[in-house]
């Protein structure tokens, strides 16, 4: 396998000076071409803004991005990005079939093949019946399937998502992990998704990166052994998710393994997900406020 992307020593701060804040702190990985890995992190912990430095939209404060070898210094050709409010990604005043084709006006194709990728980039996504309509004549879930196919009809190297599904009820959750594991296989890309919940980083991916809180730095980065073929009932009754989703979430809360119980007992925890995280972060911010006055 080549290697896809690779982040290393990347820093970011927003501001100067007393007022900076330190988002990115010392990150290293590389994602070979076509694996799916997924991040997640506390909220705030600086995951959009690897995104955004690793998309080439803002410049990193130091640190290096690659992207089959190449630097990033601009946005990428071929990369594309899936954020999570499709209501204010697509454009309203144009049809479903032209916001597809719309970033493929900056590369070198005809109207026709244009229009031959939007077609198949929304047949991809089981929406070839709607490139007429308009995004606000489309429901939530399909509206973010108009984003997939978007991104999808540039063909990209690498696909960034970030908190793609946040925003959708949780059947079309379901189907829109589903619908990413299918094309993401069926088109051998290489994808990277930012996810707020454990369960999802989980059954999408072949591999989790978790964050620590801000700022952001890897605390842990595990291999996903699941069979490729992946079930929303069964896979997620399986004892290997169980084991895994538990130990995302012990180290999300920042605890080191003790014994195969406390993982268990972890992974029992119907309520462990990041709001617990971010809840103590919030906690432990409000204590160094006091202590300070
Ligand atoms: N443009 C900006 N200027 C200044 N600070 C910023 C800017 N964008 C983000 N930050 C700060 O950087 C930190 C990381 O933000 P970021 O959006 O990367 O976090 P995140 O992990 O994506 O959070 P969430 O899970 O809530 O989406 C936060 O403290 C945020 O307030
Ligand atoms: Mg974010």
């Amino acid at each position: 396998m080549s290697t896809m992307l690779e982040v290393s020593g990347l820093n970011h701060r927003y501001g100067a000076g007393e007022k900076a804040h330190v988002a990115v702190n010392d990150l290293s990985f590389t994602v070979e071409a076509g694996q799916l890995a997924s991040i997640v992190g506390p909220s705030g912990c600086g995951k959009s803004t690897l995104l955004r430095c690793i998309a080439g939209l803002i410049k990193p404060s130091s640190g290096r991005v690659s992207l089959h070898g190449d630097d990033v210094s601009g946005v990428p050709e071929d990369l594309a990005v899936v954020f999570q409010d499709y209501s204010r990604s697509l454009f309203p005043w144009l049809s479903v079939a032209k916001n597809v084709e719309f970033p493929l006006r900056w590369r070198n194709l005809s109207r026709s093949e244009r229009r031959t990728r939007a077609q198949e980039a929304l047949e991809s996504v089981g929406l070839s019946g709607v490139g007429s309509k308009f995004p606000w004549q489309l429901s939530g879930g399909m509206q973010q399937r108009v984003s997939i196919a978007r991104a999808l009809a540039s063909r990209p190297a690498l696909l960034l998502m970030d908190e793609p599904f946040a925003s959708v009820d949780a059947q079309t959750r379901f189907e829109l992990e589903d619908l990413t594991r299918r094309v993401q296989r069926e088109n051998g890309s290489t994808v990277l998704v930012v996810t707020h919940d454990i369960d999802e980083s989980v059954y999408l991916s072949d591999r989790v990166l978790v964050l620590s809180k801000s700022p952001a730095t890897i605390v842990a980065d595990l291999p996903v052994g699941l069979p490729a073929e992946r079930n929303q009932i069964t896979t997620r009754e399986s004892t290997e998710f169980v084991t895994l989703r538990g130990e995302v979430a012990r180290l999300l809360h920042g605890g080191a393994p003790e014994n195969a119980a406390a993982v268990t007992a972890a992974s029992d925890a119907a309520e462990w997900d990041l709001a617990r995280a971010d809840a103590e972060a919030t906690a432990d911010a409000d204590a160094e406020a006091r202590s300070k006055h």
